[in-house]
């Protein structure tokens, strides 16, 4: 019953609970189906799963080579003990629904003597491996990478390790959703949708965010593709017929957030307040009617800049490809975008770009250290989709938060408080529309002026680094000066909702 009424209040705004809770956005193409192909269902069939669990899993192994950030979401994910500084591939894609090739360099900072870098790798041949270009034991037990030097790496010195590897990337279940997350191939190009974890299908990489790193990008493909990554363009060069792209992510990225695409994707420059670059890569069937809707990116991070601040990346744009799963992800500098959702309601589309632009500043350049702090990404990017619906005349704010009300008076019963969602839930309704909710809470308890300070100071003060949802209390009682504390504890945490602050 509870549920219903949860799905009747999503309906409205084009978004359904899946059976298990997470949201799905039925996406403006009402006709498609948000449940993952039949063929995506094959193309995992190497059941590994999304989290391995091996017997050494856990914080530390004992042996001076943590295996595991010990996130209760994401099992055996990351490693505790290093902190990776800079990912740099050399990635061949010589047919996007191929197998790649590839070699990283890793630079890496022993915050703990290790007897073993340990990197989460989902299938894929290793084929060589040296640290500081000293050979290497190589071992695999899972998704676990484990590389052994000769002597354990002391404490607080920085090493590279090279890592060369190959093969066809394996889909990995998504934990959070049905479907698969990973290195996602279609007809017309290959793309990367990763949140949480399926960025070990293609990277060996300490899988969690909060180990963010630099990562520049050089992706040789046949000069009839595009490929297209986070970041900024510094070098195009062609020869033999392979084109190799160059590109540069400036500012600290959290794993999940990777994008890299390959295929047959047009690119569209533009360009956005104060001069800011913006580009699309687009599925090169977009006819020009929809090209047009990206048209209001501008305007998106015009708007957005005067409530948050200035736009806190290099570039921006939408990558627009042949996705499914459906659905949208604020892939640094270059959001994810289901080439349907442009064919379908305009509305709709509008407002997932806006969601998507808003991680930009919550979640992509200020990233949550643990998947339990997940609101900080989602419940900030609906209000900002609220806001957005608001000033564009999609749809007033207060029946966006009518609706936040519907579900969060349901949804903390079902899907566990706000700020610890129970592991599988982390993308349920109760954390988009329950939290947003509570964001408006927060905004009538503190009024206009000083909520907007908090959330400009919020992204300002972050910029780059990882938050808690402590830290965002503690930001909220300085530029209050007040206790909010109770506030807080009730309205994330308690089992019954309160009445909205009569202010
Ligand atoms: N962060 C994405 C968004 O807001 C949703 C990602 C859902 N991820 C998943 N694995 N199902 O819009
Ligand atoms: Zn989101």
């Amino acid at each position: 019953m509870a549920s219903m009424v949860i799905a009747a209040a999503l309906l409205v705004s084009g978004c359904t609970s899946s059976g298990d809770g997470a949201i799905q956005r039925k996406g403006p193409a009402s006709t498609t189906s948000s449940l993952p192909d039949s063929d995506q269902d094959q193309d995992s069939s190497d059941g590994e799963g999304g989290s391995t669990s091996s017997p050494t899993d856990g914080p530390l192994d004992g042996l001076g080579s943590p295996t595991s950030v010990g996130d209760p979401v994401t099992p055996g994910a990351g490693a505790e003990g290093i902190d990776v500084l800079s990912y740099d591939l050399d990635l061949n894609v010589a047919d996007p629904q191929g197998p790649i090739s590839a070699t990283v360099l890793i630079t890496v900072k022993a915050e703990q003597e290790l007897a073993a870098l340990n990197l989460d790798l989902h299938g894929l041949t290793v084929e060589s491996a040296t640290i500081d270009d000293l050979p290497v034991d190589v071992s695999r037990d899972g998704d676990e990478l484990s590389l052994k030097p000769k002597s354990p790496i002391p404490q607080d010195t920085e090493f590279v390790a090279a890592i060369s590897y190959s093969g066809d990337p394996n889909p990995v279940e998504d934990p959070s959703a049905p479907g698969v997350i990973g290195w996602l191939d279609r007809e017309s190009g290959s793309f990367v949708a990763a949140e949480p974890i399926g960025t070990k299908a293609f990277l060996p990489s300490n899988d969690h965010p909060s180990d963010k790193a630099l990562f520049s990008f050089t992706i040789t493909a046949p000069e009839n593709l595009t490929a297209i990554a986070n970041g900024v363009l510094a070098e195009k060069l062609t020869e033999n017929g392979m084109t190799s792209w160059r590109y540069t992510q400036s500012d600290p990225m959290a794993t999940y957030l990777i994008q890299i695409a390959v295929g047959d994707y047009d690119l569209i420059e533009a360009t956005g307040p104060r001069g800011m670059q913006i580009r699309h890569a687009v599925v090169r069937n977009l006819s020009e009617e929809q090209r047009t809707l990206l048209d209001q990116t501008a305007a998106q991070i015009e708007f957005f800049e005067t409530l948050f601040g200035p736009y806190p990346l290099d570039t921006y744009g939408l990558l627009v490809a042949d996705s499914s799963p459906e659905f949208a992800l604020e892939t640094q500098t270059l959001t994810l975008m289901p080439a349907s959702w442009l064919r379908g309601n305009t509305d709709e589309f509008s407002r997932v770009a806006a969601h998507e632009l808003a991680h930009q500043w919550y979640g992509d350049s200020i990233t949550p250290s643990s998947w339990s702090d997940i609101w900080l990404n989602e419940s900030f990017a609906t209000y900002a989709e609220w806001l957005w619906a608001d000033h564009a005349g999609i749809q007033p704010l207060e029946d966006s938060i009518e609706e936040g009300k519907q579900v969060a008076e349901e949804g903390r019963g079902i899907y566990g408080p706000i700020d610890d969602p129970r592991p599988t839930e982390i993308f349920s309704i109760n954390v988009y529309y329950g939290g947003g909710y509570v964001l408006h809470a927060l905004r009538l308890e503190i009024g206009d002026e000083q909520f907007f300070e908090l959330l400009r100071r919020w992204a300002a003060d972050n910029a780059g680094d990882n938050v808690s949802t402590e830290d965002f209390e503690a930001l909220a009682a300085e530029i209050t000066g007040s206790d909010l504390t109770d506030f807080f504890e009730t309205w994330l945490r308690s089992d019954s909702l309160p009445a909205l602050p009569n202010k």
